[in-house]
C-alpha cells in the first residue's frame, strides 16, 4: 500500500497536508526529498491495533457499526471551483481517514519530520488506540450544484421541508459535505475531524460542528440500552448491526434505487434537537413516562414488564413518542437512529443549551425520516420540551471497497 494517493506524495510529505511551507518550494522544486521519520514506525499504537474498526468494506462504517461513545461531527462548505483539486483532496481524506480509523498519525507523523514544516499530523492522537473510530462522509444537496454534478444529485437527496415548530439557526444548518467522527475516546474523535479540515484547508472550510458526549442509541440490543438527557432508555426499538436483512430493506441504498453511484450507501439526517430540561425536571413522572409511553426505570412500554416486550401502542396516551413513532403507526417506515446528547455552555437565561443531537440513516428520506417528522412535528406530547434547531441531509456514498478505493470514487469517476 501506497503511504499516500495524492499525485505528488513526496511533495506533501515535505510541505505538511496543509500546504503551508511554502517556504520551501524551491526545495521542492530542487527535488529534495526529506526522509523524514514516519509516525507510524514511532508510534506504540501501530503495535497494538485492538479497537480498530474496519475502514474498508460495501458501507461505510459508523452507521450499522455498533454505536461509539462519542461524536464530533462537522458540515463542511467547499471553497474551491476546481473539480480536480476537490477530488484529489477525497483522496487525501481518504488515505488520511485509512490511517486514522487504523489508529496510526496521518502522512509523515507528528514529529520527526522536517524542521522547517509543519508535521502532518497534529499530534494529540499520538499514544492513544484507534478507539473503534470510524470516519463517515456525506455529500448535501448544494454540493450538486457545484462541479458539473447537477444530473447525478439523487432523487432521494431532497431538502427538507420546514416543520411545525422548527427554529432552525442558519449557522448550524446545511453543508456541502459532513463527516461524522464516532470513537469511543473523545480526543480520538476531534483529532480525526481537527486533521480532516487542516487537509482540506483553502478548499473546504468548517460550516458548523457538534460534540456528542454520550450515545442516545443503539445498534447492539444485547448491549445495555443508553439513556438521554431525559433520563429515558434510547434506542430499545432500533435496527441492530447484524440484522442485514433490515439493513438492506430500510438503510441501505439497493440496486434498483438510483442513482447507480449510491447503491450501498445510505441517507443520513442530522437534526440538533434543543432539549428543554429545566422544564423537563420539574415535570412529573407520571407526565414524562406517558409522554414517551414507557417507563422511567426499565423503559418497558406502557403495560408490560420488561424493556424488550412488545409494546401494545393502544395503551398508550395518543400524543405518546413511541405510539407515533413506532412503524405501526406509519405504514412500517423505520430508520436507524444513531445520535449522541450534548451540552453546549448555556442560553444565556441561565440555562444549559443541552439536547440530543439526532442523526438517522435510511433508504430514502422522502420515506423515512420526513413523514415520521411530519406526524412528530404535529402531535407528539415530547414537543413542549424540545425545539429542533440546526438540519442536514446528507447523501451518505457507499464503502471504499479497498486501499486503493478512495471516498466519492463512484459519484466523480467513471470507473466502475
Ligand atoms: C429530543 C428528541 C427525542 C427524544 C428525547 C427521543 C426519545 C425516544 C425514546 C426514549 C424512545 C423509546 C426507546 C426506543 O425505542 O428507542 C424513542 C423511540 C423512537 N423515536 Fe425518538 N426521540 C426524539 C426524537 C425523535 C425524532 C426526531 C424521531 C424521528 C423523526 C424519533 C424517532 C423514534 C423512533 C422511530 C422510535 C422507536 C419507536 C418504536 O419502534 O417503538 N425520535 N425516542
Amino acid at each position: 500500500m501506497t503511504e499516500t494517493q495524492g499525485s505528488n506524495p513526496s511533495r506533501r510529505a515535505l510541505i505538511g497536508w496543509g500546504g503551508a511551507g511554502l517556504a520551501l518550494g524551491a526545495a521542492v522544486a530542487g527535488g529534495a526529498v526529506a526522509v523524514a521519520q514516519s509516525g507510524e514506525d514511532a508510534d506504540p499504537v501501530a503495535d497494538g491495533m485492538g479497537g480498530a474498526v474496519e475502514f474498508h468494506g460495501a458501507h461505510q462504517a459508523g452507521i450499522a457499526t455498533p454505536v461509539q461513545d462519542r461524536l464530533h461531527f462537522a458540515a463542511f462548505d467547499v471553497k474551491t471551483d476546481d473539480r480536480e483539486a476537490f477530488v484529489q483532496l477525497l483522496k487525501d481524506w481518504t488515505e488520511a481517514a485509512r490511517r486514522m480509523t487504523a489508529g496510526k498519525p496521518v502522512g509523515e507523523g507528528a514529529y520527526g519530520g522536517l524542521a522547517e514544516a509543519p508535521p502532518d499530523d497534529t499530534g494529540e492522537a499520538l499514544g492513544l488506540k484507534p478507539s473503534r473510530l470510524t470516519l463517515t462522509i456525506g455529500f448535501g444537496p448544494s454540493l450538486f450544484d457545484k462541479f458539473g454534478l447537477k444530473g447525478q444529485r439523487p432523487a432521494a437527496l431532497v431538502d427538507l421541508p420546514k416543520f411545525p415548530g422548527d427554529n432552525l439557526e442558519r449557522s448550524r444548518t446545511g453543508g456541502d459535505l459532513c463527516v461524522q467522527a464516532c470513537a469511543d475516546d473523545p480526543q480520538v474523535a476531534v483529532h480525526a475531524i481537527r486533521n480532516l479540515a487542516r487537509i482540506g484547508f483553502g478548499k473546504v472550510a468548517v460550516r458548523w460542528s457538534q460534540l456528542g458526549f454520550g450515545k442516545t442509541s443503539s445498534t447492539t440490543p444485547g448491549a445495555q440500552t443508553p439513556r438521554n438527557l431525559f433520563g429515558f432508555k434510547d434506542g430499545t426499538r432500533n435496527i441492530a448491526g447484524t440484522e442485514t436483512g433490515r439493513l438492506d430493506e430500510h438503510v441501505w441504498v439497493g440496486a434498483g434505487d438510483g442513482p447507480a453511484w449510491m447503491t450501498g450507501g445510505s441517507y443520513l439526517v442530522a437534526r440538533r434537537i434543543r432539549m428543554n430540561i429545566e422544564t423537563w425536571d420539574r415535570t412529573s413522572l407520571q407526565e414524562q413516562e406517558d409522554v414517551f409511553g414507557r417507563d422511567k426505570r426499565e423503559g418497558a412500554p406502557v403495560g408490560k414488564a420488561k424493556e424488550h416486550d412488545e409494546p401494545f401502542l393502544k395503551a398508550m396516551k395518543p400524543d405518546a413518542h413511541v405510539r407515533l413513532a413506532h412503524p405501526d403507526s406509519n405504514g412500517g417506515i423505520t430508520i436507524l437512529r444513531r445520535g449522541y446528547s450534548f451540552t453546549d455552555g448555556t442560553d444565556g437565561l441561565g440555562r444549559l443549551d443541552a439536547g440530543l443531537f439526532f442523526l438517522a440513516y435510511q433508504r430514502d428520506v422522502r420515506k423515512g425520516f420526513i413523514p415520521l417528522q411530519r406526524k412528530l412535528a404535529a402531535h407528539d406530547a415530547l414537543n413542549e420540551y424540545i425545539q429542533h434547531v440546526g438540519s442536514a441531509v446528507f447523501a451518505v456514498p457507499p464503502g471504499v471497497r479497498d486501499s486503493g478505493d478512495w471516498w466519492g470514487r463512484t459519484l466523480f469517476s467513471k470507473e466502475a
